[in-house]
């Protein structure tokens, strides 16, 4: 097989899964699998970029950021739907239905209202040319790059001979964000400070409107189809169940799995009710259905308003909000040592299923709301299983509501909490052997870019916590075989590699350790940089944050974490227990002769031959100081392009300006 027989025989491969895995939600093989064949695509069209074409699997991300979106017209208005909220409604438009098919029996067609950007897509002889937004129904934008990114919408329609592929195509659908992956972006975003979407109709939205693909494409958006714009050939299905099953046959994800169909209001109705109990079951939000009539000749005889078809009526469900009491307001320690701030409620229904807690995010939401503990608060869900505090109802306030305070210790092990940057939103307890987060800190301190210790993985650390056998991370050098055999984990054979690798973990460098340890801020590069500079743990303990500021690397922020964390008794007592069991606290360093002893050097502006940090480094090597800022002290500052502030200071201050060629000459 010829290379651009491969890319193309992987490419099907590719589009086969994806078909499994998106429209027929039964994926056929691992995601490791997958990725293997993705690479694979990737690395001969890399070798023959002559055979990539556009409909590729690996072009979904392969355009660049845009300045603006492009006006794009639609061929038929993009309409909306009727909302009706009462079965007394949807009775009332059935009424209406009736006036116009009389004397003839017809079927309704029962689907999820998915709460979603609605998008058009355009298909070319089987190909994806445009996707547009809905915009003001006659005009959209042009967000075909963003909509290529989402794994769901097929770049290429599958042909069926029953539906042979028209030139062209246009279905309409939604573009829409599942529960977990909607709760999983709002904690990423929460944990970098941002402000999380208030419900995943509008993270779709936010992230499908992104000038930049990238950024759409790492948000795990999906499609489906609900509707179509023009479609030459449509004679081919009679009715809009037809239509979706052939949407599925060429690719389309449908939502046919939660469609109903039947010819009887009364069943309409029920449904109605029912179904807004069954939509926790569905993987996304819904909020509410839509009644179509089925066949296509009568919603043709019905036609259209000026807004929306007579065919079709959206049955919105009562919005899953409630109002309640704040019976106390508790602080939750996350694994990373994030404290979250949780209102306990008075028990009360909200969306069919029964409430007690709330989130508050954290404590700049609680200042925000101006929530006190005893409020009366209005609820709500909106994707998560937790819902959220929306407002304070203020009338309901009799004067004995309690004003809820920052705790400045963790609720779990006591200790100081700490904002680590001004503008940070989150606290958090750094205490390395508080429980709440021990789980997470033991298997960053055994991973292998810190202490490396082969074997003591997420559950292991988990069984050994749930045993209580470990309680601070030193314990695991007092583990004994007879203690670790007694998980169900821990055959004889693996017991043994356990304790001989966390043996062989003692010997460690002190930079792995730092990293280890997990002080915030505190990467793997400048843990290397702190045992470079002081080379045994108690001389890094005794250093100040100014000591360490004036180290190049090290900004007043990670300085400042670096005192904090040892400056916490229950570090102090790890560092004891940890120096007992025999653990390296030393950093063996290579030195080359010490021909720059005594010499302190800053450096600024871009080098040419090395980033600053390693020129640094380079100097700390040879025996000299690397320096952060220019004072009297400094013996020689090193200008590279564009040199900053330093230099202007250096000038001042009368201290030697040395430029790149003069220092390499130095240190060779
Ligand atoms: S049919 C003529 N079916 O709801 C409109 N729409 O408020 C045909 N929507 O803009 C649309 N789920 O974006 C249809 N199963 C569904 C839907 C659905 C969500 C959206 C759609 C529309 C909005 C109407």
């Amino acid at each position: 097989m010829n290379a651009q027989q491969e890319i193309e025989k992987l490419k099907k491969e590719i589009r086969h899964h994806d078909y499994f895995y998106y429209v027929l939600a039964q994926p056929k093989i691992a995601d490791y699998e997958y990725d293997n064949l993705m690479k694979r695509l990737q690395k001969l069209e890399e070798q023959n970029p002559q055979f990539i074409t556009d409909d590729s699997p690996t072009q979904r991300v392969s355009g660049k950021a845009v300045k603006d979106f492009t006006t794009v017209k639609h061929s038929t208005p993009m309409l909306s739907l009727d909302n009706t909220y009462s079965s007394d409604e949807i009775i009332e438009w059935d009424k209406r239905v009736k006036k116009i098919i009389t004397n003839e029996n017809y079927e309704y067609v029962i689907e999820p209202k998915i709460d979603g950007i609605s998008c058009s897509l355009i298909y070319k002889n089987g190909i994806l040319i445009q996707g547009a937004t809905r915009g003001d129904g006659d005009n959209g934008e042009d967000i075909t790059l963003n909509i290529k990114t989402i794994r769901s919408i097929p770049l290429s329609l599958l042909s069926t001979s029953y539906f042979p592929l028209p030139t062209l195509l246009e279905v309409r659908g939604e573009v829409y964000i599942d529960k977990t992956d909607f709760q999983k972006l709002n904690e990423e975003i929460l944990k970098n400070g941002g402000q999380p979407f208030a419900n995943p109709r509008n993270a779709a939205a936010g992230s499908l409107r992104q000038k930049n693909p990238q950024i759409t494409a790492a948000r795990k958006l999906k499609f489906i189809v609900h509707s179509y714009g023009t479609i030459p050939g449509t004679e081919k299905f009679k009715t809009h169940f037809e239509f979706l099953n052939i949407c599925e046959k060429i690719g389309l994800p449908t939502t046919l799995k939660n469609i109903n169909v039947t010819k009887k209001i009364d069943e309409v109705v029920e449904l109605c009710k029912k179904r807004e109990f069954d939509r926790e079951n569905i993987s996304f939000e819904i909020d509410g259905l839509v009644i179509k009539i089925n066949s296509l000749e009568h919603q043709k005889k019905l036609g259209f308003t000026m807004k929306s078809p007579r065919w079709a009526i959206a049955y919105k469900f009562p919005p899953k909000q409630a109002t309640t009491k704040i019976k106390n307001i508790v602080v939750q320690v996350g694994r990373t040592g994030i404290l979250t701030p949780v209102a306990e409620l008075e028990p009360v229904e909200c969306g069919g299923v029964k409430i007690a807690r709330a989130t508050l995010h954290n404590f700049d939401e609680v200042e925000r709301l101006g929530v006190k503990i005893a409020d009366t608060v209005l609820i709500e869900r909106a994707g998560e299983v937790i819902p959220k505090i929306i407002k304070v109802i203020e009338s309901k306030r009799t004067g004995k509501e309690k004003k809820f305070s920052i705790p400045n210790r963790c609720p779990v092990c006591n200790q100081p909490v700490v904002k680590e940057k001004e503008k940070d939103v989150a606290w958090r307890c750094i205490n390395p052997s508080c429980p709440a987060h021990l789980e997470n800190g033991l298997v960053h301190f055994a991973k292998r870019e810190a202490m490396d210790v082969e074997g003591l993985g997420e559950t292991a650390v988990s069984q050994l916590i749930s045993k209580n056998m470990v309680s601070d991370f030193a314990d695991i050098y007092y583990l004994k075989k007879d203690d670790l055999l007694k998980l169900e984990l821990f055959k004889d054979k693996k017991a043994q590699n356990l304790l001989d690798a966390i043996e062989k973990s003692k010997n460690r460098p002190l930079s792995r350790l730092l990293f280890g340890l997990g002080i915030r801020n505190i990467g793997e590069k400048a843990a290397i940089v702190l045992a470079e500079k002081f080379l045994t743990l108690d001389d890094l303990m005794k250093a100040t944050v100014d000591d360490l500021q004036k180290i190049y690397e090290v900004g007043p922020v990670a300085a400042e974490a670096v005192v904090k964390f040892f400056a916490m008794p229950e570090t102090k007592k790890l560092v004891e227990k940890l120096k007992k069991t025999g653990t390296n606290m030393k950093e063996e360093i290579k030195t080359g002769p010490k021909i720059l002893e005594g010499k302190t050097y800053v450096f600024t502006g871009e080098l040419k031959n090395f980033s600053r940090t390693d020129a640094a480094a380079k100097v700390r090597q040879l025996g000299g100081n690397a320096a952060s800022s220019v004072s009297q002290k400094t013996d020689f500052v090193v200008a590279g392009d564009n040199p900053g502030s330093k230099y202007k200071k250096a000038q001042k201050l009368g201290v030697k300006i040395i430029l790149e060629d003069e220092f390499l000459k130095m240190i060779r």
